[in-house]
């Protein structure tokens, strides 16, 4: 799941971690004199910090009120009359609509997430399977990886930790998020041919304009996260429910906006979460968050390297993708006209009991601080019914892979209470475009050095580390393109388009 991290919060808070973010604190070094100067590959360092710097709720401070200019912002959104009306008319349709959602997620439970083989997806996806999935917005990828190879995979990197016990991880004294990135294991599963049939299969369940040459989805990248091994028992590392991407960018930015622009226009049944648009071009870390992620993901995902299911500290998922996108867009907009003091649940969540939020518009934009992730509770987004409506994931075997929109609001459960290791190495789905080629081209250089790609906390990471993985343990020719170690291939046969962005991209990487 993610690109993470992990915290010793304070100590009166539960600490929690998430992948989406990181801030993991490190110790710079004589031999880190890159960092030093406050850079790393090219990118300015991260500044160190624990998770309450990513997550206002754990951090313990009020919901602060955002500048005047996100009072212009939402009245600029909310434009004219006839937006106005548009938009209260598609409240009132969302809002009923979300209550359908909670009961239907509630009563289904596991059997909202798709699950489908390999070989279906891979091949030929039924249109059923398809329509599920884009309904869902997440969904379980069975047998991707040989149940024999993932459980091998699991020895060998408690092996490389056992090697190297000066691994840095969380929580400290009971390590199992680990701040590893090049074990021989990550770089072998990043690069394995079933994976990346697996991602190509995600990828094409977006589409782009034919002239967009900002984005191939015939092209998976790597990217380097972190990998997990929580312990029964555990209930350090939790986390609740939030989104990646940014937080008030997908307002405050234009192009980014742009890609609601159904949504906010009060057309959000025609809102279609699986076109990539502006995606790519998308500023998602206006104001340099710490759990900002310097590529653009269209699906987080991980590989299971254990047996793990429900209530065994698994991924939790809201999964309805249209209206939960719906909702996050035009939940600023609107203002509650009396308390949920003063009036019973369901005339609180009432369309009758909420109006737009204008004529001198608040700047509140529920859950969206400056530079910290996007989160959601039932006060501030209370008709999601977020107790009711996220789901955990069904059960998965080793070699299993689970994956989840760009957009899904996503949890980590609460308390691991299986028998085993809940082990997963983070591996999401990142498509070449212009932007994301940079990092690769930054985390290249890192990965050489050994230390962590650039979303990530600095310091030396894995350098010293005895049996670190090397360029020759990246499987074939399309581990290495992914790497940024191989130039993109160019013939004929490719649109104008695809060569066009291969060769923009070769010229980024010096190949
Ligand atoms: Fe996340």
């Amino acid at each position: 799941m993610f690109r993470v991290a992990i915290s010793s919060a304070r100590a009166s808070s539960k600490v929690r971690w998430s992948r989406c973010i990181q801030t993991q604190p490190h110790t710079l070094t004589e031999s880190s004199m890159g960092m030093a100067m406050g850079m790393m590959g090219g990118k300015k360092e991260r500044e160190e910090g624990d998770i309450s710097s990513v997550f206002a709720s754990l951090s313990g401070e009020a919901s602060k009120p955002l500048p005047a200019r996100f009072g212009e912002l939402k009245e600029k959104i909310i434009g004219d009359e006839a937006n106005q009306r548009a938009l209260v008319e598609s409240w009132s349709r969302l809002t009923k609509r979300l209550s359908e959602v909670a009961e239907e997620v509630d009563r289904k439970k596991q059997d909202c997430i798709p699950q489908v083989t390999y070989e279906e997806f891979t091949r030929s996806p039924s249109s059923n399977t398809i329509e599920a999935i884009k309904r869902s917005g997440s969904l379980i990828v069975k047998n991707v990886i040989e149940r024999e190879t993932a459980e091998r995979w699991l020895k060998d990197i408690e092996k490389y930790i056992k090697d190297n016990p000066s691994v840095k991880g969380f929580p400290k004294d009971d390590k199992q998020v680990f701040e590893l990135y090049w074990s021989k294991t990550q770089l072998i599963a990043r690069s394995h041919p079933r994976s990346f049939q697996v991602q190509k299969s995600l990828l094409k369940l977006f589409s782009a304009d034919e002239g967009d040459r900002e984005v191939s989805l015939h092209v998976p990248l790597s990217y380097a996260d972190r990998l997990r091994i929580r312990h029964p028992g555990d209930s350090q590392f939790s986390l609740g429910p939030h989104s990646d991407g940014g937080s008030v960018e997908r307002w405050e930015d234009g192009t980014y906006r742009g890609v609601y622009k159904d949504i906010l226009t009060g057309k959000w049944e025609k809102f279609d979460p699986w076109t990539i648009g502006g995606r790519v071009r998308a500023n998602q870390n206006m104001y340099d968050g710490p759990g900002s992620c310097g590529v653009f993901r269209a699906f987080q995902g991980w590989t299971s390297l254990s047996s793990t299911g429900p209530n065994e500290g698994t991924l939790r998922v809201y999964p309805f993708i249209k209206e939960l996108s719906a909702y996050v867009l035009l939940r600023p907009l609107f203002r509650e006209k009396q308390s949920r003091a003063t009036v019973t649940h369901d005339q609180y969540l009432s369309p009758s009991n909420w109006e737009l939020d204008v004529n001198t518009p608040s700047t509140t934009f529920p859950g969206s601080p400056l530079a910290r992730c996007q989160e959601y509770s039932d006060i501030t987004h209370p008709h999601l019914q977020l107790g009711r409506s996220m789901v955990s994931m069904p059960r998965v075997e080793p070699g299993d892979q689970a994956w989840w929109h760009c957009d899904t609001i996503h949890a980590v459960e609460a308390t691991h209470n299986g028998l085993g290791p809940s082990a997963v190495l983070y591996i999401p789905t990142v498509p070449l475009t212009l932007q994301n080629i940079r990092y690769i081209k930054d985390q290249r250089e890192n990965f050489i050095s050994g230390r962590p790609g650039p979303d990530f906390p600095g310091g030396v990471g894995e350098s010293n580390f005895i049996g670190r993985g090397m360029e020759t343990d990246i499987i074939g020719e399309e581990g290495r393109q992914a790497m940024g170690l191989k130039a993109f291939e160019l013939d004929d046969k490719m649109s104008e388009g695809e060569r066009l962005l291969r060769s923009k991209a070769n010229e980024i990487l010096g190949l």
